[in-house]
This record gives C-alpha cells, structure tokens and sequence, in this order.
C-alpha cells in the first residue's frame, strides 16, 4: 500500500512557522500537460520564533530550478515537501516547477475541467502547484501573472496589466495560499455592478462557457442580494474593485470562496427556469451568500490550522441561514435545516465517524468537511446567540472583526470576544466544541399548587475515543399553553448547565401543556413520552410553527413504528388532524408542504435501531409506502382543489411565495398519483414549463412505474444540458423500486454519458443509490457490491469524492447480522486494495473500528 500507515496530525502539535512572507511572486505559463509555475517569495525570520529547518509542502511537482538570494540550490526532496539549507536572516527564494493539470483528475490544485483551467486549493492543494508553506497560518499578499492563449485569465484581487497572451493580478489582502485561485478558458461574462456603502463601485463577473451565459441571472441578483445583507446585517462592506464567480463543471465540492474569485461547480451558479428546480434556486441563492458572506468570515479573518475550520465553516453556515430566512420563510427554513441536520450530522455524530465540532485529529483534512463541523458548528454560533442575546452577539460580532482583522484565529479568540463583550463565563459552553455526540434531553414534569415543574436531565452517549461526557450548556426554549389553547408563557430560554435540573413557572391556574425545545433551540434528542392526544393538541395550538410540525412528525414517526413492528393501521385521527392544517389556506403552503413530508426510512432505522429494535429497510419502505397510501385515500376528495389552489398562474418566479405553492402542489400530486396511477402527473409532465413542475411529475411517474415515455421525452430534450441530465440519471435511481435501485444504477453506468469521473454525475447515480434506503439495503447485498466496485474504481482518480461516498456505510452497525456482513465485506475489500488513497483509508479503517 502507498500510505501503510497514513500519518497522524494533532491540534496539540502545533507550532507556528518561522518565517513571515511579504509577498509571493507567481508566474503560470499555461500548458496542459507541461505547465511552468514559477515563484519569487520573501522569507523573514519571525523575531523570537525559532526555525529549526526550512520545509515547503509540495506534492506531484516536477522541480526545475530552485535559488536563494539568486545562487541555486539543490534542495532535499521527499513525498510531502523539500528541506533546503537557509541563510540565518531574511532571503528571497525562487523556484519553478511543472505539472501536467490535464492529468489531475483528483480535482486538486491546477485542473482542467471541458478545457477550462481551474483550482481548487482549499484543503492542501496550494502544494500541487507551487512549493510553499501551505497552511492558513501563512499569509501573504501575491502578485500573478499567467501566460497562456486563453482569451480570459483570471486570479485573485485586482486586475493589474495585461496584454497579448498574458494577465497580470495582485491582490492586496493577505491570505493563506488556501484562497489562492486561478482560472483560465474561452470563457463568457455576464456582468453587473454594486455599489457598496461607503460609495465604491464594484465590478461584478460570472464567467461561464458559452452556452451557459443564460442561466447566470439568478446567481447575480443573489450576489446582489448577499452584499447588500452583509453590510445592512453585519456592517461589512467588499474589499476589492472587482468580484469574479466562475462555474465549472468538475468540482468535488459545492463551491470555494477564493479571494474576490470564486469557483463554483456549475449546479450550484448556474439556474434557469426550465432548467433549475425551485430546490435549485433556493441553493444557489444560498450558497451564493455563504461564498460570499467567507469574504469576512474565513478571508479576512481566516483559520490557524484546518483544526479550526468551524471558525469559517460553522459561522459562515450560521450567517447563510440567516440570509436566507430573512429573504424567505424563516420558519420554513429553520425547518428545512433540522430536517438536513438530523438527516446529515445526527448519524454522523452517532456512528463511528462521530467526531467534535472541532476535531483534535485527522490524517487527511478532506475527511473533515462534515456535516458536524459545519452545521452542528452553525447550530453551536446559534445557541450561543440565544444565550447572550441578539444586542450582545451583534457586539461580539463587531468585536471580532475589530479585534482579529487579518489574523488566522482559533476557537479559543472566537469565544474570548464574546466574554469580553458580554462578561459571561464560556468555559462551559466551550465544551460543544471538544465534546462530540448528541445529547439525549430527558424530561419530567410536575403540577402542584399553581407551580408547574421541568426537570430535564441530559446525558451524551459515548462516541469514538470519549468514553465519559461532561453537562453542555443547553439552552431549551420553552412556552406553556393552557387546556383551551392559549399561551400563558411566551418563549423563554431556560438556560442548562447541569446533569439534571429543574425550572419551576408559578402562577398557574391549571396544568399547562409545554411546548419544549421551540425551535429546535439546541441539536439535541428531546426523549419525551407524551400521549397522542397532546401531540395533537400542540399540532392544532403552538404558536412555534416549528414544534407544531413537530408534534405532526412525531405523530407520523409514531404510527410508522407502530406500522412496522406491530403490523397496527394508519393513525386515522393523525391523518386527519394532519389534513387540517393542509388544507388551511391561512398557513403558508410551503409550511404546510413541509408538514407532509413523512420522516425518512434512514431517519425511522436511526429510530428503531435507538429503541434496540433491528430495523428492517424493507419493513420500514413497505410501512412508509402504506401510510402514504392511507393519507391519499383519506384526502382523495379534497387533493384536486388543494392542486388547484397551488396552480401559479404567472410568469415564474423562484421567490419563496411561488416557490411555496410548487412545492405544496408536488405534494398533492405524489399523493393523487397513488389515486390515478400517474394520470395527473402525465398531463403535469406534458405542459410543463419549468423544471420544478416536469421534475416533479417525472418522479411521480416513477414512483407510480408509468415513466417510460415520459424518460425518454426528457432525456431527448434535455441529452445537451449536462446539469438536467444529472438529475435524470438520480431520479430513477432514487424513486425507483427498491428492487431495482440497484440493477438500475448498474445498467446507467453502461450508457456512453455515465462520465463517473465528473463528480456530479458519480453522486447523481451512487448518491441516489444510498438515498434509496430500502434499495441499497437490499438483502442479496447488490446495493453494496455495486457501490463497493466504484468506490474502488473512482478513488484511483478521485480520492476526495470516494472517500465522501464512502461514509453512506456509516450506519452499518445499526443493521441485521446478514447486512452488517455484507457491508463489512465490502469495507474490509475496499480496505484491502493495494495503492488505496489515505483519504478512504483513513474512512475505511474508521468505519471498521
Ligand atoms: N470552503 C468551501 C466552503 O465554502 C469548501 C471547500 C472545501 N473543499 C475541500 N476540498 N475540502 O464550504
Ligand atoms: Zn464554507
């Protein structure tokens, strides 16, 4: 094996490097399997910092010359880097290398993409281009020029010179070579412009391929969107005269917030209405704002070491939910992110992968961009502000930017701003980030003498190397309706330190009914046995839209159990108190298509598999499938008038009040589809002008087992649009029977466009393929075979996204003995393969112990 034994980086070990650099000179002569990279860097001894040996990371370089102070050198090369013999005071360094960016498949540092060059740099990719010391401490201001015959080259800051054949970039902010980009292609503009408070006039680019120059408005009027929030929000302002977004269409990640360019993958910029689902817009909206929001969270003020990155991560996640509840439903939204969060995070944090919002250790930091650093990390920014209030955090905030501008900070200077500006005592708060699991929230109440009781006691399951748990800081949101419905405590955040504790509310005439945890007010499992009825009674009175969905959604979770394990009948009164509030013309139909969506089959195994019950993927598909049935033949009258009051007859719009009614309306239509066998969704399908209404009536077709024509129709319209197709290869395979999912999924990748090196078209068919529970849980094992195979076969060109798949296994231990050793065979073959990268090794051997 290449990496036997991969090696292991602490947060303990860390130690600043010894050198300060005050600006890097890079020249990029462009060729794709020979292009030329050379560097002129200053190095000045950090007074009193010690430098025991001069190391500069690089990685898959072919170097050409290396000098200090203009006399060459002969530097010391290994696997990771060089150490060169350096003068004891300040010397210039200069070296140029090659590389081959058309070979790179991996998707790291210098690229091509449809014959575009692009980077990707964040993690450790800066050293795939240049010899350097590639870690967030290092900052640098650098001047590029790039030489090439591309018709657009561009790189970070400001545009400086250019002429026949070459550009010529500096960027006047200090960054770490994280944010360093480049980008160079035939490509198009579609330009606009922004105004920022203080009067400066900002140049405004998406440079897309041609062809693409139509679909570049949405991601420009978010852009717009997102600048101004920033500064009415949060008093920041941009930096630099220009603003660069790039699409590309091979990209591991969703995006990357390079200094004043930043490179996106296609299917989170580019949108049109025939081509982008309302889902899409709403996305691309959002992840338009946190690239963008990163210019002050994560650039100016940056991470000291990748051990840091819910710094960034997390608050930056935390500020792109703000933007989008204030330009949409913030219910809805806050909604939407617990759905993802305990869809995304909760298994992560309860299986092997667990780790804190904060690391301590890692082998390969791309194993790390997770759901738990980034939005556990953004739920941990969120308690934080319930406790010390709106006024306070805004104060904090300001204090942050103030106080760490230009600096590469740590958690540590993250939570010492906000005791300075509060006064408060965060020593336990910290321990959300150190601390990883999630909290189970235990809670009993009493009545007596008009006083009304919480006890509530916590407790944090054991989680890979932390056996015992500490109390977290839990702030719990709490109102209290009395019997006929009214609220007689409004919210009030009771603040959690101990294992076990009471809060005591007096003054009351009867029980009250508590609406706990309003919210969601920390990432937690509320275990509440409360009866039905009260569920209901919460579903029909709370005034917190979010615990009125989730009493539904327990209500629903509820039956499903009783469905699967004791073979019981849909939950009648549910269904119809559930229908209630769906056909309530005074709710919001995005919130009311929210309270239709049943939990997830991974989400009930989660459940089953926590109350040590086995969970059978098939039961589980057969129940879910059974109560939907239920719910439309007990709505079957009403369904086509709700249909029809979701009709938006007016030109599309991807804002949240169209957005609302689409997406209520696809809900209807999957549920008539069990009436009519796809009727309606055929006639859908066939008018459809706009990707929302023909994708969702594709899916229903699917689902009904009528989509043959309807397949073939899209596919013939849309066998030019590489990001439709995408979602044509994943449909099938997600909505399919489960005992096709895999049999289709294999038979998708022997078409001529299953391009599995391009990562949106390898998740679109093995992401769906783990999206279909019961389907990749088969119990031949096939769904597992299949994956196993292409994991192998990717991670020899992209280990970032193999090693990303491979964490749909996370949940293995939760299974029957036959699927835990189908999956456990799968893992032990993975782990087997010689030449295995460190990113799936590392996954692999975690997953397996
Ligand atoms: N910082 C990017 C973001 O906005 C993510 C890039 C991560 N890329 C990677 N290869 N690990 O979230
Ligand atoms: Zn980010």
């Amino acid at each position: 094996m290449k990496d036997a034994s991969p090696q292991t980086v602490y947060l303990s070990d860390y130690k600043p490097f010894g050198w300060h650099i005050a600006d890097v000179h890079l020249t990029v002569r462009l060729d794709p399997t020979a292009t030329r990279v050379r560097s002129r860097i200053r190095f000045e001894p950090t007074p009193g910092a010690e430098h025991p040996e001069f190391f500069l990371h690089g990685e898959d370089l072919r170097l050409i010359s290396a000098s200090i102070d203009g006399a060459p050198v002969t530097p010391e090369l290994t696997a990771e880097g060089l150490r060169c013999a350096v003068p004891e005071g300040a010397f210039t360094w200069e070296a140029e290398v090659e590389i081959a960016p058309a070979e790179n498949f991996a998707l790291e540092g210098l690229y091509m993409s449809n014959g575009m060059y692009c980077t990707q740099c964040e993690a450790e990719g800066f050293r795939k281009i240049s010899y350097y010391p590639d870690r967030p401490d290092v900052m640098a201001t650098f001047t590029v020029r790039i030489e090439g015959d591309e018709r657009v080259k561009l790189s970070n800051g400001n545009p400086v010179a250019s002429g026949e054949g070459w550009a010529e970039w500096h960027d006047p902010w200090p960054k770490p070579a994280y944010l360093f980009a480049l980008v160079a292609g035939d490509l198009v503009n579609h330009p606009g412009s922004f105004t920022t408070a203080s009067g400066k006039e900002v140049e405004l680019n998406i440079w897309v391929r041609p062809g693409d120059e139509g679909k570049c408005a949405w991601g420009m009027e978010s852009l717009i969107a997102s600048m101004k929030w920033d500064e009415e929000v949060y008093g920041r302002e941009y930096d630099l005269d220009i603003f660069n977004i790039v699409a590309v269409d091979d990209f591991n990640m969703g995006a990357m917030e390079n200094k004043g360019l930043n490179i996106f993958n296609s299917s989170c910029v580019l949108a049109s209405p025939e081509t982008s689902t309302d889902a899409n817009f709403e996305r691309i909206e959002a992840i338009i704002a946190h690239e963008y929001f990163h210019n002050w969270t994560g650039n100016r003020i940056t991470c000291r070491d990748w051990f840091q990155l819910c710094l960034k991560e997390g608050l930056t996640v935390y500020r792109d939910s703000q933007f989008t509840s204030d330009m949409r439903s913030a219910e809805v939204k806050r909604i939407g992110d617990v759905i993802d969060l305990r869809a995304r995070q909760f298994p992560e944090d309860q299986g092997p992968l667990s780790h804190p919002v904060r690391p301590e250790s890692f082998q390969e930091i791309n194993n790390f961009y997770t759901a738990t650093v980034y939005e556990k990390g953004a739920e941990v920014i969120g308690m934080l502000k319930r406790l010390v209030g709106d006024e306070a955090y805004a104060k904090a905030l300001d204090l942050y930017f103030d106080r760490h501008d230009g600096q590469a900070c740590t958690i540590e200077d993250w939570l010492q701003v906000f005791e300075d500006a509060t006064g408060r005592d965060l020593a336990q708060f910290k321990r959300w980030y150190s601390q990883s699991g999630t909290p189970h929230l235990k809670v009993s109440e009493t009545f007596e003498d008009g006083i009304y009781t919480l006890t509530f006691t916590q407790e944090t399951p054991p989680t890979p190397g932390q056996p015992d748990k500490l109390p977290q800081v839990l702030p719990i949101a709490v109102g209290l309706l009395n019997p006929n419905g009214d609220e007689v405590v409004p919210t009030t955040v009771l603040e959690m330190t101990e294992a076990t504790q009471s809060f005591a509310f007096e003054g009351l005439s009867a029980k009250p009914v508590p609406s706990i945890l309003r919210g969601f007010s920390a990432p937690v499992v509320l275990d509440r046995e409360t009866s039905a009825d009260e569920k209901r009674f919460l579903l029909a009175h709370d005034t917190d839209a979010f615990n009125r969905w989730e009493a539904s959604r327990d209500l629903g979770r509820e039956c499903l159990v009783d469905m699967i394990i004791q073979g019981s009948e849909p939950d009648l009164a549910w269904i119809d108190a559930l229908g209630e509030v769906v056909r309530d013309d005074a709710l919001d139909p995005a919130f009311r298509a929210m309270m239709l969506a049943l939990p997830t089959q991974a989400e009930l195994a989660q459940l089953l598999h926590s109350r040590d019950i086995t969970p059978d993927p098939d039961a589980i598909h057969a129940a879910s499938e059974a109560l939907r049935d239920a719910m439309a033949q007990r709505w079957a009258s009403v369904l086509p008038e709700i249909a029809d009051k979701m009709w938006v007859d007016a030109p599309f719009d991807p804002g949240a009040e169209q957005a609302g009614k689409r997406s209520l309306g696809g809900a209807i239509l999957a549920l008539r589809t069990r009436l009519d066998g796809g009727a309606a969704a055929q006639t859908q399908f066939d008018a459809a002008d706009n990707m929302t209404l023909q994708l969702g009536a594709l899916s229903c077709l699917i689902r009904a087992g009528a989509e043959d024509k309807a397949l073939a129709a899209f596919r013939k319209q849309w066998s030019g649009d590489r990001l439709v197709m995408d979602k044509w290869f994943a449909l099938q395979v997600a909505a399919t029977e489960p005992a096709n999912a895999a049999a289709r999924a294999e038979a998708l990748t022997k078409l001529p466009d299953f391009d599995w090196k391009n990562p949106n078209r390898f998740r679109a068919v093995f992401g769906s393929l783990a999206m279909n529970h019961a389907g990749f849980h088969r119990a031949d094992g096939s769904g597992y075979r299949l994956l196993a195979d292409w994991l192998i076969k990717l991670d020899e060109k992209n280990p970032q996204t193999t090693a990303r798949m491979c964490s749909v296994f996370q949940t293995w231990k939760r299974y029957d003995a036959g699927r835990q050793a189908l999956m456990k065979e799968q893992l032990e073959r993975i782990a087997a393969r010689p030449g295995l990268s460190r990113d799936v090794t590392e996954m692999v051997t975690r997953l397996l112990s």
